[in-house]
């Protein structure tokens, strides 16, 4: 069984070391997982690569793929690189689920990045379609567009794992963290999401403007979850992993490596994800006309 002492030695992980790979190709004999990034982080996995950087090193036969969405905040605007996300994901999955069949897969997000998982394991109201490219005309293509990946796609999915999300529900049994208000987006159905049952956690601090929108913003929580969560997130995700899926037949389970890893620590809270102020006014703006 893991625990916690077994991870020791601190020892910085180089977030330069971790880069997205092209492996779509490739069925995974341990786990899949796959990594959106935050508003303006660069091409790659971003702060939560350090996490699944990991769980590849615990895992045999793992490894990530870091979804090549637009992840801005202008140029595109915000809008537009969430349905190009929300898009780009739902294609990955639903093609690596096919290609894959008996492949376990975990999905991360942080940030903008949660926004595009939760939207395609929650759904998202069709009033956002069109932001993926969506005919406005269409109203079916709409409709199924907005829907939560059907069961055949997700039933190996083991872990979802939310940091920061803007469309948070301060109601959601999965919670994690210690905010007590939703995120700018919050989310009026996460029926789907609870379905998940004990396969999502979604990490949101108190204070960080983007998931808990009822506190006053205090110092930069929306930039820790990785500091603070990432040894768990790795412990739950192996467990996760060996536990199963929906369907729990017990295939597939592959033996962690030998289980000598760091602690995750943050590279500073100094700006990786910068949104300025006047920025996060604007959202909460535009949120309010939805
Ligand atoms: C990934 O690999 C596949 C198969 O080798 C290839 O067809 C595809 O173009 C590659 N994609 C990228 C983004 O490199
Ligand atoms: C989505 O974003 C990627 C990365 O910025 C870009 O290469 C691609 O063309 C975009 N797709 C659409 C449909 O806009
Ligand atoms: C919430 O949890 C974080 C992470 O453990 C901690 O840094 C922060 O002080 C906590 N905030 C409150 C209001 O308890
Ligand atoms: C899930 O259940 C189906 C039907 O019983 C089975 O064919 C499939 O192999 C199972 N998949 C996993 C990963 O256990």
């Amino acid at each position: 069984m893991y625990s916690l002492t077994c991870f020791t030695i601190a020892a910085i992980l180089s977030a330069a070391g971790v880069s997205a790979r092209n492996s779509t190709s490739e069925c995974a004999k341990g786990l899949k997982m796959f990594v959106s990034r935050g508003t303006n982080e660069p091409m790659g996995a971003g702060e939560t690569g350090k996490v699944v950087k990991v769980i590849s090193e615990q895992i045999d036969g793992s490894d990530y793929e870091a979804i090549r969405y637009p992840a801005s905040f202008e140029n595109p605007n915000y809008f537009l690189s969430v349905g190009n996300g929300t898009r780009l994901l739902k294609e990955t999955i639903t093609e690596y689920a096919r290609a894959c069949p008996d492949s376990k897969m975990a999905v991360f997000g942080y940030s903008q990045g949660a926004q595009i998982t939760s939207n395609n394991f929650c759904g998202q109201p069709p009033i956002w379609s069109p932001y993926s490219g969506i005919d406005v005309t269409d109203i079916h293509g709409l409709v199924e567009f907005a829907k939560p990946l059907p069961k055949e796609v997700t039933k190996n999915v083991v872990a979802v794992v939310l940091f920061g999300d803007t469309t948070h529900r301060k109601d959601a049994s999965y919670n994690r963290g210690n905010s007590t208000g939703s995120g700018i987006y919050w989310r009026a159905d996460i029926s789907a999401c609870e379905g998940l049952g004990n396969r999502i956690r979604s990490y949101c601090d108190a204070g960080d403007p983007f998931c808990d929108v009822n506190m006053e913003p205090k110092g930069n929580p929306h930039l820790e979850y990785v500091y603070h969560y990432g040894n768990e997130v790795v412990e739950y995700v192996i467990e996760q992993y060996k536990s199963g899926s929906s369907n729990s037949s017990g295939t597939n389970v592959g033996s962690p490596s030998s289980p000598t890893h760091a602690p995750i620590q943050i590279s500073g809270a100094n700006g990786i994800l910068s949104v300025p102020v006047s920025a996060i006014a604007i959202v909460l703006l535009v949120s309010s006309m939805m």
